[in-house]
């Protein structure tokens, strides 16, 4: 298992122009100081996926701090990731009624099938395990999003094949793909490590 908490400090994460565009357009109305800090990261990292380090510097910048002034925020909430998301991103919901309906019981699964504990990645970061929060879809509870879509009414088997078919190596694409019409809604909060 991998986890990477300081080491994307070293890493570029350069952002393209038009990345750093659509984040400065993102983080215009934002007062400069401390105060607008977690909000800009939030905007960064809800448009990003992650946090890179060009986008630590645009914030920097736009707020008229320092660099150390942004990463500090960063590297202190858990929510913020610092390193991309791997290809196929598993989030658990902790929400009451997916642990109600045999949640922890489906995270212990995931956790050993996949081997990594919430909250990291896979053996090659080809995958993750991350921590989600209620969205409102309950009524598939219990469940967990697949990059984002979910894949519910999971039964204890269930979990364990879908654990196994992603550690196989199967996209996310074919294990979790966006039915005609729908429309997707995100998991409030993704974090990197368990409550
Ligand atoms: S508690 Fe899991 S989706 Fe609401």
């Amino acid at each position: 298992m991998t986890d990477h908490t300081n080491d994307a400090l070293s890493q570029p994460g350069l952002l393209t122009p038009s990345q750093s565009q659509r984040l400065r357009d993102l983080l215009a109305d934002l007062e400069p100081g401390k105060g607008s800090v977690l909000t800009a990261l939030h905007r960064a990292q809800h448009e990003l996926g992650w946090v890179p380090r060009g986008a630590i510097s645009l914030i920097a910048g736009q707020l008229r701090l320092t660099d150390a002034l942004i990463y500090g925020p960063a590297t202190f909430y858990s929510e913020f990731r610092l390193t991309p998301p791997p290809a196929t991103l598993v989030a658990w919901c902790s929400g009451p009624t997916c642990r109600v309906l045999g949640g922890e019981r489906i995270k212990l699964i995931l956790e050993k099938t996949l081997d990594c504990e919430l909250g990291q990645n896979g053996p090659n970061d080809d995958y993750g395990l991350w921590l989600g929060q209620c969205n409102g879809t309950c009524e598939q509870a219990p469940q967990v999003w697949v990059n984002g879509r979910v894949v519910g009414k999971l039964s204890l088997a269930g979990s364990a094949r879908l654990a196994q078919r992603i550690r196989d190596g199967e996209g996310a694409a074919k294990i979790a793909p966006p039915p005609p019409g729908a429309v997707e809604i995100q998991p409030a909060l993704i974090r990197k490590e368990s409550p």
